[in-house]
């Protein structure tokens, strides 16, 4: 082990992971994905093969409209959960994310552990570091973190409740909306503006949209709880009280009336889940504790395995609803009653 090994912003990174690999931290409200069905369609009338489920997303074209959320990196331990990942998103040709990045920016060092562009050299990529972390680092720290690992697009995660629950967490959120503003008018890049598991409301996507981050993902409640995951971690008293607060996710993709793409996450968990929030105005689904246990299974083999399940379930349901493509699938006809 490194001396690294033992510094708390590395350590947490491999905590966070064994927690989620080992422990129940679901949220126990539901993500109301279940709560919305599509109208069955008796006669198809198209060949499955056929099905087209090819996305646009900044600038890029991807054949999947998943994500692989923004998870881990800073420890060795950690850092073949990243490039297993790679590999399976390149070869499916789907976005994904590496955790926050703050490790590296205190240890350099640990720079490899967020690297994946040497085994995947075509992903898509996007880096991440948390909002709060954007009022205390220079834009030089910012600017130097995404391009080390060649970073494609910028992830700032806002994940108040996860701190303020913390005993040591940081508390002093003020400035987090102009110091994205900041970075956004900057970086050359895109920044995706996310929650990690307690949703965006209707209001803070639009402060978003203003302050010029490219796309949100509303990660809302149904799936990962970071509360329950402080729980486990340390004495996170609230923890209890507050793991399942936040807005649900087709909550929180149902009200965001914003022009920038959306990303749903948060408890999506199959391919119908991601064909409902595609309904919903989703450019893109993503989901992070799935593919983790997906990789701890089986390497990059049993992501891109799961990523395949997904693709098969959201081509069942696009076929079921007569649409050949995603465009299509946003106009497929509800269940109404
Ligand atoms: C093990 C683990 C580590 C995570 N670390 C980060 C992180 O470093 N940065 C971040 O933005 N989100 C992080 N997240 C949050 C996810 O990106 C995502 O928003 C959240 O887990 C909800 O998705 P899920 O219900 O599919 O797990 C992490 C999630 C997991 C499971």
């Amino acid at each position: 082990m490194p001396d690294d090994s033992n510094d708390p912003t590395s350590l947490r990174k491999v905590q966070h992971v064994k927690i989620v690999l080992e422990k129940n931290v679901q949220h126990t409200t539901p993500t109301g994905f279940d709560d919305i069905n599509f109208l069955h369609y008796a006669l198809p009338e198209m060949n499955f093969s056929e099905i087209n489920t090819e996305v646009k997303f900044l600038g890029r074209k991807f054949s999947l409209p998943f994500f692989i959320l923004s998870m881990t990196g800073g420890h060795e331990t950690v850092e073949k959960i990243n490039k297993d990942i790679a590999i399976a998103c390149e070869k499916k040709n789907i976005v994904m994310g590496v955790g926050s990045q703050r490790a590296m920016i205190e240890k350099p060092e640990l720079t490899k552990t967020f690297k994946v562009k040497d085994v995947a050299p075509n992903v898509f990529l996007c880096g991440n570091i948390g909002g709060y972390q954007l009022t205390k680092y220079s834009f030089e720290k910012i600017e130097k973190m995404v391009s080390d690992i060649e970073a494609d697009a910028l992830c700032v995660h806002l994940n108040p409740l996860q701190e303020i629950i913390q005993p040591e967490g940081d508390s002093d959120w003020r400035g987090v909306l102009k110091a994205i503003e900041k970075t956004c008018s900057k970086l050359g890049i895109p920044i995706i503006a996310k929650e990690v598991g307690a949703g965006i409301n209707a209001e803070v996507c639009k402060e978003l949209e203003q302050a010029g981050v490219a796309a949100i993902d509303i990660s809302g409640t149904g799936g990962t709880s970071w509360a329950a995951i402080e729980i486990q971690r340390k004495d996170a008293q609230a923890g209890n009280l507050y793991w399942n607060w936040g807005v649900p996710t087709v909550t929180a993709l149902k009200e965001a009336a914003v022009k920038i793409p959306l990303i749903a996450s948060g408890g999506v968990r199959n391919g119908l889940h991601v064909a409902k929030a595609i309904r919903l105005g989703a450019t893109l689904a993503g989901a992070a504790s799935p593919f983790l246990k997906a990789q701890n299974t089986d390497g990059s083999e049993g992501v891109k395995k799961e990523i395949e399940k997904w693709e098969n379930e959201l081509k069942i349901a696009m076929f079921l609803t007569r649409s050949k493509d995603l465009t299509a699938l946003k106009k497929a006809k509800m269940l109404t009653n």
